[in-house]
């Protein structure tokens, strides 16, 4: 398999018009995120091989273990409602709360495990698209570069 790389872009503008498209697209998806807590926004968009858009955004819960990630909303949202088109890219952004600029937001250990899981699944990796800690755009091209040594069926 090819080794994951990761290209960085100083702008949204500099993006390839797809990734741009998406990144807007969770954008939107922020609006629709429910995080009275930690007041972070975060929306995450992917898209499907025939181009269809999923999106998700984190839900939160008083019960704080219980809350849910963004990206792990829109991937078992594809998995449902389209369970046999293969992933090709998934955005993710964030802001804080009545802040309307992105804020970095990497995505969790626990969202790359199950990104991974669903490259695993659909045997070909896709793109993941997120503004990196030091305000510039990350394009990976595979989830392996978010989590190299991530735990596989392979083991099992
Ligand atoms: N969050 C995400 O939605 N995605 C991530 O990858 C990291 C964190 C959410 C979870 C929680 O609602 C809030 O951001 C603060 O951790």
């Amino acid at each position: 398999m090819k080794a994951a790389a990761v290209e960085r872009f100083a702008t949204i503008e500099e993006l390839d018009p797809e990734s741009k498209y998406l990144v807007h697209k969770a954008k939107d998806a922020t609006l629709l995120s429910y995080a009275p807590y930690s007041k972070f926004n975060v929306g995450a968009a992917l898209m499907l091989e025939d181009g269809t858009i999923v999106t998700g955004s984190n839900q939160e819960n008083a019960s704080y273990p219980l809350c849910m990630c963004a990206e792990r909303v829109a991937l078992y949202n594809a998995a449902t409602m389209h369970p046999n088109k293969k992933i090709t890219k998934l955005a993710v952004v964030a802001h804080k709360k009545n802040h309307k600029e992105l804020t970095s937001a990497t995505s969790c250990g626990a969202c790359a495990q199950v990104m991974l899981e669903f490259e695993t699944r659909q045997k070909k990796t896709f793109e993941v698209i997120m503004l990196g800690p030091d305000d510039q755009w990350l394009k990976c091209s595979s989830v392996s570069a978010l989590l190299p040594m991530g735990f596989t069926k392979d083991s099992l």
